[in-house]
């Protein structure tokens, strides 16, 4: 336990960044034993250890009963009928899209996610038409997208960005009444819930990532779920081959399958993910009130420096990141030098995501300019340290710094 010093080391004057660490004063770290909070926390423990290395000594590397076990386990959590690991996010993607949506068709995408969403729609050959983010939630804009529905349209691409899930019944409602087909990308929301359901329980499939960074990090690795028979026997096919005896291939296919390496260290990291998301949703709230209480102390009633994101009414999220969004009316500084100051008081954030997705030039073509929620984001979203190994401690200096740094650059 770090010994906190009784005053803050320096505390510039409210509207001058002198003191600030990174104009040369002391950083807030320094009264915490000098080391900035971790933003992440993806280290494998023992048991983690222990269950790959049962996997390496028995010699059966392939798919096998971890990673059955890993679909019995994590599709019971998340209240789906059928849990089919893969490679990693992006081929759960291809493996669901595939079968439900046909070169050609129109997807209404969202604007603001991660690539791999849109990317994949694009590499089935699909049309990506962008639906803009709502201002609060971040999340797809379901008004929008009903607005985008053309003759064409297909199918929706809709991702639970950053843990949250997007207005489930919004979507549904749309998709029901247009016929459409709709993906959740859910390979942030591991866990998340809507309306007391689990995520598997909506759309015609789900889709997950087990990245590294992950809520449930196994290195690389994914799964897709769903509830329709058919459809997972599709997806099977479509993950090895269409292999349906030893080499009978029923259908064309591809490898996209997991190996039980991935399969025991995603087992084993199962154990901790439900107390582990508890805590994520313990630290948001916690962030939630000291964001307010900051906001009010350096603004008044009237303005704000540092807004949270809020969640979809209805849903809890799995907070994979916590996002806020600087408010440049309350502060004179741009996001990026808001984000290099905090990181030298000793609280490192990310920026996710620095482009809208109809600005990468990956998607250019289909830009229509008409996603004017989601331009503007990039220039204001950051993400600060969210973890479930955050302590007392990391909260008290990630809360002196904020201020600190908002108090210096307050308008
Ligand atoms: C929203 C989203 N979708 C898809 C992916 C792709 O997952 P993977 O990196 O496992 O291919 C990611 C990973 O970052 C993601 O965040």
């Amino acid at each position: 336990m770090t010994t906190i010093a009784s005053a803050p080391a320096s505390v510039p004057a409210p509207g001058s960044t002198s003191g600030l660490a990174v104009s040369g004063g002391t950083p807030v770290s320094a009264r915490f034993g000098g080391k900035p909070v971790p933003f992440m926390s993806t280290g494998l423990v023992q048991a983690d250890i222990d269950q790959a290395t049962a996997v390496l000594k028995s010699g059966m590397l392939r798919a096998a009963k971890k990673c059955e076990e890993l679909e019995a386990r994590f599709g019971a959590m998340s209240g789906s009928k059928h849990m089919m690991t893969c490679a990693n996010g992006t081929c759960a993607l291809q493996l669901a899209y595939e079968p439900l949506f046909a070169p050609g068709d129109e997807i209404l995408v969202p604007a603001w996610s991660y690539i791999a969403t849109v990317s994949m729609v694009v590499a089935r050959g699909c049309t990506p038409v962008f639906v803009d983010a709502l201002p609060d939630t971040l999340q797809m804009d379901m008004k929008d997208a009903a607005k985008k529905v053309t003759s064409k349209t297909r199918g929706i691409a809709a991702t639970h960005l950053y843990g949250t899930p997007v207005d489930i019944d919004a979507c549904g409602a749309l998709a029901a009444s247009k016929g459409l087909k709709v993906v959740y990308d859910c390979a942030q929301a591991h866990l998340a819930t809507y309306k007391g359901k689990g995520m598997g329980a909506f759309g015609d499939a789900v889709t997950y990532s087990f990245y590294a960074t992950k809520n449930l990090g196994t290195g690389e690795g994914g799964a897709i779920s769903c509830n329709d028979d058919g459809l997972a026997r599709k997806i099977k096919l479509l993950r090895s081959h269409g292999e349906t005896d030893k080499y009978l291939h029923e259908s064309v296919g591809y490898n996209y399958r997991m190996n039980d390496i991935t399969g025991a260290i995603g087992c084993s990291k199962l154990d901790r993910l439900e107390s582990q998301t508890t805590q994520r949703q313990k630290n948001a709230l916690r962030y939630d009130k000291l964001l307010g209480e900051i906001n009010a102390r350096v603004f008044g009633a009237a303005g704000t420096g540092l807004v949270p994101a809020k969640v979809t009414p209805g849903a809890t999220s799995a907070y994979h990141l916590y996002t806020a969004l600087v408010d440049t009316a309350g502060i004179t500084c741009s996001r990026d030098e808001f984000c290099k100051a905090l990181g030298a008081e000793g609280v490192p954030t990310a920026v996710h995501y620095p482009r809208s997705l109809p600005q990468q030039p990956a998607l250019s073509k289909w830009n229509k300019n008409d996603c004017p929620v989601a331009d503007s984001l990039s220039a204001r979203v950051l993400c600060l340290p969210m973890h479930h190994d955050l302590t007392d401690e990391h909260f008290a200096l990630i809360a002196e710094a904020i201020e600190k740094v908002l108090k210096a650059y307050k308008r």
